[in-house]
């Protein structure tokens, strides 16, 4: 990713760092719209079983309805070929946009060019769609949630001793994972090498699912005894299924956890010592942009980003949020200040 900056532009992608120009979209009125009168925005997810999600929803469609859209839903309960026809459904009903959180960055590769096919621009949302002519990504700084929080863990490393951990990676099918992975990897990498950090066990989670986060570190457990300094999770849903796994040997909150998306369940984790850490991805920031771009793509209005990411096919035009690592000490100005929180939910007050 770089800081160029990209225009879009109502039918076209103008990059005028490359001057590479884009033909993107019929532009117009679709079927849904001419019915309501409104532009229509079609949102395919990947899935509503994590908390973050469902607010991505509420708080996408609350901005897109007060900006004057309509907004359909699909979600495809991690199922790549349900995710391609929940996108075949949205096209069928006429949106004018697509905005498309993959289960399968890869995968999705199909909806975005089914979506050309038929002149509607494609917003990538959070994740990667990998190997596309995507017209615009929108996520946070997905290396930096990464080295946020192997930072944190390297900060806990006693003088003279050895971190041992276990590391719990994402959904292989998630660009967003590998970021994650690369993040933390940059902070962690110097210090295996130095012989600071010993990873006793690592595997990949697969669909981010917490039982088999749980499951992973009870084979690392088993694997590598009950010695264990920090579990680097790589979310909150993973650091719930690996608390669950310290619960049962006796070892809740005498191991550093790190998460991600400071859900409420986390939070309260880290108040009550059991989780150490999470990252804080301001979601209404996110959603809220993402639905302006979206009404401005669906309207074919031109629009601007100052970032572009390679997705092995384009540079897509990207926007960029910035994010914070959250601990015991800094909830109150952060998740709870912001309004992401509240504060009798999260002290249990
Ligand atoms: C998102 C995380 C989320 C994970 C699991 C990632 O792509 O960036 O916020 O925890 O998916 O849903």
């Amino acid at each position: 990713m770089n800081a160029r900056i990209v225009l879009v532009l109502v039918s076209c992608v103008l990059s005028i760092a490359t001057g590479l120009v884009l033909s993107r979209g019929k532009g117009g009125s679709s079927a849904a719209a001419k019915g309501s009168g409104k532009p229509v925005i079609g949102l395919s997810m990947d899935t509503l079983k994590e908390e973050r999600w469902i607010a991505d929803r509420d708080l996408f469609i609350a901005q897109a309805e007060a900006l004057g859209a309509q907004v359909e839903v699909r979600s495809a309960n991690s199922d790549d070929t349900r995710q391609l026809r929940d996108v075949e459904s949205l096209i069928t009903a006429g949106v004018d946009a697509l905005v498309i959180i993959p289960h399968n960055g890869a995968a999705m590769a199909r909806a975005v060019e089914m979506a050309h096919a038929e002149g509607i621009p494609v917003l990538s949302y959070d994740r990667l769609i990998t190997d596309a002519e995507t017209d615009l990504y929108i996520t946070f700084d997905n290396i930096k949630v990464g080295e946020l929080q192997a930072k944190f863990l390297a900060d806990k490393i006693p003088a003279g001793g050895k971190m041992r951990l276990i590391r719990i990676y994402g959904a292989k099918t998630d660009n967003n994972a590998k970021l994650f992975k690369q993040g933390q990897d940059n902070i962690l990498q110097p210090l295996i090498e130095a012989g600071k950090v010993e990873v006793v066990f690592e595997d990949w989670a697969e669909d981010w699912k917490p039982e088999n986060a749980k499951k992973i570190t009870n084979a690392a457990i088993t694997k590598a005894g009950q010695n264990i300094d920090a579990i680097l999770a790589s979310n909150d849903g993973t650091a719930g299924g690996a608390i669950q796994a310290l619960i049962e040997e006796g070892l809740t909150g005498k191991v550093i956890v790190t998460g991600q998306d400071a859900d409420l369940a986390a939070c309260q984790r880290i108040v009550a010592g059991t989780q150490t850490m999470t990252v804080y991805k301001p979601l209404t920031q996110l959603a809220k942009r993402a639905a302006d771009l979206a009404y401005k793509l669906a309207q074919r209005q031109p629009l601007i980003a100052k970032a572009e990411t390679d997705n092995g096919k384009i540079a897509v035009p990207s926007v960029l949020l910035d994010i914070v690592a959250v601990t015991k000490d800094n909830i109150r100005d952060t998740v709870v200040k912001d309004g992401f929180r509240k504060e009798a939910e999260v002290f249990g007050k």
